[in-house]
């Protein structure tokens, strides 16, 4: 039987996963994929990884550092529900392309190790979580090992994040005497055994029974701290409230051994119960505000990342468009805010390791758009062109590069490149009001080594990044345009425009930002950017 518009939408969550890495994101991947059935045995995530390592020999470094650079989406079905979990690449210098994928997500699971808790990572995204009031969901994983206290790990939540923590079970004990946990609102108890782990459970939810009938089966000790940890729990900390998780003032949590399978069938029953169906979203129609709802009859979304070079024998790029409404049929046609008008013939939709031909998708959904270059980060796609979503952030760059050609007869060359690489999101292009700099920015270093590697392999540019005479920029706004554009006009030599002309400050260091800031009040000088598309 076929699903009515508001069913489909209603069925669909979308999230990502944020941790500290080694926390165990790419295990806990893999085993939502195991559960959903998306993969067959473990190690395929990393096993894909490798392949696609030893087959993209475009990207060097991402060999050479052994880390993944791109954001990827993976979806699959669990319990009649569809699951499309964006991959956040976790190496601490891609903060950028994270934080982008987050806009992306209606939900966030917050992965943590059990022995270590929060970690600054686990912080930095958390923040990101909250400027935009992303609802998150807590795993404690590696519960196989010696952990932390869980009352001291939930502390750790409320005292750090300012996080209202609301657990749904509690483990008995960890590590060599880990017994399993207790739903502490049915008072079922979820057996671990590391026997039946180590026989390859498949990741579903565990079987629960009544704890008098496996006594003897756990651990005394752990048993003691079960009873009296669960109690406490009980007594002391707060059920999910939905609303206040839905506001991200409030944290369910889960415990588990992501390398065991356990826990991670109730992680997904988590997010079935708790996390939201995609969300309303606020943009404009007609340039007047308005909210979509997810079963709105007209498709629209956003792009959020760009990825070149997917298929290393095409130069195309893939833009993914986190649909927001409608009933997406392959072959549409969509057009961006600005009228540019595209025939989606070949959307793509990801499965764990295959693409495959979306020839249906909606809201909460993921596709990736085949283009020559037209879209770019941000865009809005509508069916009648009249919808504009409230931009995704740039983040004011960390490193600031002077980009020099070696053969200065291809400056132009140069500029359309990092042009090129700006739109996909890759760095950001700034270009000083005087003179024909070209500085580069990037949040972390790790993307003008990226950068600099795709000039060679794909431009064919031999190019210099040298140290810019600035080291910080930022955007500035103010309602006063007289007033903007006096500062502009007296601080030729420390602005400029960045891609899309918006006028940026560049400075020496964060004191002249400040300075700035303080003679002239009437403008805001910020470290992120919306762009309003
Ligand atoms: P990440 O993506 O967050 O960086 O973490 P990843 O899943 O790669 O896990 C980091 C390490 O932690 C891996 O070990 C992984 O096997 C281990 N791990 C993940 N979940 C659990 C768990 O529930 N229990 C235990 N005991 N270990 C866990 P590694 O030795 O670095 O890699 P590998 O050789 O096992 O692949």
């Amino acid at each position: 039987m076929s699903l009515t518009l508001t069913q489909e939408a209603d069925r669909r969550r979308t999230f990502a996963i944020i941790s500290h890495p080694d926390a165990g994101k790419t295990t806990l991947t893999e085993n939502l994929l195991l559960a959903g059935g998306a993969i067959r045995a473990a190690g395929e995530v990393a096993a894909r990884g490798e392949r696609r390592r030893t087959t993209s020999d475009w990207m060097k470094i991402e060999r050479d550092r052994g880390i993944s650079v791109s954001a990827s989406v993976m979806t699959f079905e669990y319990n009649g529900n569809i699951y499309n979990l964006l991959d956040t690449p976790g190496h601490e210098d891609f903060s950028e392309d994270t934080y982008r994928t987050l806009t992306a997500a209606d939900c966030a699971i917050m992965v943590l190790d059990a022995a270590k808790g929060i970690e600054p990572q686990t912080l930095k995204l958390f923040e990101v979580c909250r400027l935009r009031d992303i609802p998150i969901v807590t795993f404690i994983n590696k519960m196989d090992r010696e952990a932390l206290d869980p009352l001291e790990l939930l502390d750790q939540i409320q005292e750090q994040l300012q996080l209202d923590t609301a657990p749904l079970y509690w483990p008995a004990a960890s590590g060599q005497r880990f017994g399993g946990m207790i739903d502490l609102r049915t008072g079922e108890f979820l057996h671990y055994s590391k026997k039946t782990a180590d026989e390859g459970l498949t990741p579903g939810t565990s079987a629960r029974v009544n704890l008098d009938d496996v006594r003897e089966a756990v651990d005394p000790s752990a048993l003691e701290e079960l009873e009296e940890g669960s109690e406490m729990a009980r007594e002391m900390l707060p059920a999910v409230d939905r609303q206040a998780f839905l506001e991200g003032h409030m944290t369910p949590v889960v415990f588990g051994t992501a390398l065991r399978h356990f826990g991670v069938g109730e992680l997904l029953a988590t997010l079935e119960e708790f996390a939201p169906a995609p969300r309303p979203q606020g943009c404009q129609k007609k340039d007047s505000p308005h909210t979509l709802q997810r079963d709105d009859k007209g498709v629209a979304g956003f792009v959020f990342k760009i990825q070149a070079n997917m298929d290393p024998n095409h130069r195309d790029r893939v833009a993914f468009l986190r649909l927001c409404s409608g009933e997406f049929k392959r072959g549409m046609r969509l057009k961006t805010a600005e009228g540019k008008q595209l025939n989606i013939h070949n959307p793509m939709m990801f499965l764990a390791q295959d693409r495959e031909i979306a020839e249906t998708a909606y809201a909460g959904d993921v596709i990736g758009v085949p283009n020559h270059g037209q879209l770019r980060v941000g865009d809005s796609l509508s069916e009648a062109g009249d919808i504009k979503f409230a931009g995704i952030p740039n983040f004011a760059p960390e490193i600031l590069r002077r980009a020099r050609p070696k053969d200065p007869m291809k400056a132009k060359h140069l500029r359309k490149a990092l042009e090129s690489l700006s739109e996909e999101g890759v760095t950001q292009l700034f270009v000083p009001s005087i003179g024909s700099d070209m500085i580069v920015g990037a949040v972390g270093a790790l993307q003008i080594e990226v950068m600099a590697e795709r000039m060679v392999t794909e431009y064919n540019l031999d190019v210099v990044f040298e140290a810019a005479p600035y080291n910080v920029a930022r955007w500035i706004a103010s309602d006063d345009a007289a007033k903007l554009e006096a500062f502009l006009d007296k601080n030729k030599s420390a602005s400029g425009t960045d891609l899309d002309g918006a006028p940026v400050y560049l400075a020496k260091n964060a004191w002249d930002v400040g300075y700035a800031q303080e003679k002239n009040p009437d403008l805001r000088f910020t470290a992120t950017k919306e762009r309003m598309v």
